[in-house]
């Protein structure tokens, strides 16, 4: 098996992404990468001649009472995964690399979508997720960025800010991955204990519940109805959101296309997840 060159500094980076010629993607995580990310590389792989992974846990987009400190951190194992999906560099740097003046004055304001949903429950997240994405996509002038769908208010605002800013990158967003059983793949599921992972999937089910509604007929209400009925019969869940709304997350339509995103509490872990509907 090939192995990915592992770079830790910008300077390092800059010296082999000057190298690259052709169409270079980029595929920026925090590590602990599994399976979701995974596709992610191939998708970008197909695309373009270099893959560049970033794996860089930003503190800029934890809260004070969240996990940076727990956040599993993987780097042996994330080199394999790099490697066996076809990435020429992995970019993996430290915190004062990154930030070398200590946490930045000047940060991406998300706009009013980015107090919404997860930036309801988490102030300042997409403040810190927009101004990191915005820095490594300076670092790595990349042409392509693969965002997945699991993280779908994450993916709808890198694209709008790409637009809003003219960012010259293309944004290109990517299904979720899912467990057999549907539960959506994320570093977080690790800290489910059994039970836990059980109760868990009642968040992919109501959304499969609310999708299949749709699909057979039912409208925005009844699907929406059909999701919390089946979220709400799990008492390990404690629900923070479940919405429908457009596909760019505006308001919902009446008809075509929407999407039902639903958050909650299992055990002390937050988890998102997301699917997209069809109103008749
Ligand atoms: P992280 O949670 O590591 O996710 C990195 C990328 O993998 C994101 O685009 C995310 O949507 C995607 N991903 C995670 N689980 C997935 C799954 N089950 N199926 C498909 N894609 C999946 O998201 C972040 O890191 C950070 O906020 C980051 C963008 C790196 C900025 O710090």
């Amino acid at each position: 098996m090939t192995t990915s060159s592992l770079v830790n500094t910008v300077a390092d980076l800059d010296a082999a992404r000057v190298k690259m010629t052709g169409r270079v993607a980029v595929v920026m995580t925090m590590g602990a990468l599994h399976d979701g990310h995974e596709s992610l590389m191939r998708a970008a792989r197909e695309r373009a001649d270099h893959l560049i992974v970033t794996i860089f846990v930003n503190p800029l987009q934890f809260g004070p009472n969240e996990d940076l400190d727990r956040y599993p951190r993987t780097l042996e194992s994330d080199l394999e995964v790099c490697a066996r999906a076809g990435a020429d560099l992995v970019f993996a740097p430290s915190a004062r690399e990154m930030y070398p003046d200590g946490p930045p004055q000047v940060r991406l304001n998300p706009g009013p979508l980015g107090e919404e949903l997860e930036g309801a429950s988490r102030p300042g997240f997409f403040h810190g997720v927009l101004t990191v994405v915005l820095k490594l996509l300076q670092l790595t002038r990349p042409d392509l960025t693969f965002f997945g769908e699991k993280d779908y208010q994450q993916l709808t605002l890198v694209t709008r800010m790409t637009r809003d800013l003219n960012v010259p990158v293309e944004v290109v967003g990517v299904p979720t991955v899912r467990e057999p059983d549907g539960l959506a793949l994320s570093s977080r599921n690790r800290y489910l204990s059994v039970p836990e992972r059980t109760a868990a999937l009642a968040l992919s089910a109501g959304l499969r519940a609310g999708a299949d509604t749709a699909a057979g007929g039912g409208s925005a209400d009844q699907a929406l109805a059909a999701a919390h009925a089946r979220i709400e019969a799990e008492p390990g869940v404690d629900l923070d959101y479940l919405v429908l709304l457009a596909p760019d997350l505006g308001p919902a339509p009446a008809h075509g296309p929407a999407r039902l995103l639903v958050a909650a509490r299992v055990g002390t872990t937050r988890l998102i997840d997301n699917i997209p509907i069809e109103l008749p």
